[in-house]
């Protein structure tokens, strides 16, 4: 059986990672998409209507997912397709080319469910995949979590509150606001109540 654990998945977290898929025409997709640690060996993705990634999972049944940090690789699966030399082949698969780690994961539950949130009322299609086969391409491995980024962004603009007013101001109370729904989202226990200690402390700004 493999584990998550052994490319640094924590249960209950959400990370930030490049999903390849095969096209109809069998060339290589990718794009950024979160993925939830479920259980040591399952993972989680809620996909968005209209992307080729959600096309391409629902006919295969099957994705590889990138642990990567690289910027560039992000960049580019957001705004176009990565070049095809990003891209290796991996069994009747794709996975990027630098990446810390990959895994198989093979869809056991594709579930569309109309989801609200502060975007509005928008079709979701929920994924639930075992994990097949796990690939590191160096020995430590460290998946992209935003929740400490966010905790680390909060506290600057908490530090800075007795320096800012107008606008300023308040664009700080707006994005603290975003950084706790976002590390809420994504983030586990220690950051959830690392998020909790900067709220109680910027209260009393309010
Ligand atoms: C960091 C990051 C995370 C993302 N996570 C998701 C996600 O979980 N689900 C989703 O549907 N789209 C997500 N997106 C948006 C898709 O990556 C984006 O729509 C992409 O262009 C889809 O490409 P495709 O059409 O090649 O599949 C994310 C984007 C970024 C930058």
């Amino acid at each position: 059986m493999f584990n998550l654990g052994s490319v640094g998945m924590e249960r209950g977290l959400l990370y930030e990672t490049v999903i390849t898929t095969k096209n109809p025409d069998n060339t290589p997709n990718a794009a950024p998409i979160g993925v939830i640690c479920k259980d040591i060996d399952e993972v989680v993705i809620h996909l968005h209507v209209g992307s080729r990634t959600v096309e391409n999972i629902k006919n295969n049944k099957v994705f590889i997912v990138n642990i990567t940090k690289d910027p560039l690789i992000f960049v580019e699966s957001t705004l176009r397709n990565p070049a095809s030399d990003y891209f290796i082949r991996y069994n009747d698969n794709f996975y990027i080319k630098n990446a810390e780690a990959f895994f198989k994961a093979e869809v056991t539950r594709c579930r569309e469910v109309e989801k609200k949130d502060q975007f509005g009322v928008s079709k979701t299609t929920i994924v639930n995949a075992h994990v097949e086969d796990i690939v590191k391409n160096q020995e430590h491995v460290e998946p992209l979590n935003r929740a400490i980024y966010g905790i680390i962004e909060a506290l600057v603009y908490l530090t800075r509150m007795d320096m800012v007013s107008g606008d300023t101001e308040k664009l700080y109370r707006l994005r603290i606001r975003e950084i706790s729904r976002i590390v809420n989202k994504v983030g586990g226990y220690n950051h959830k109540k690392a998020m909790k200690m900067i709220l109680e402390d910027f209260s009393k700004y309010q």
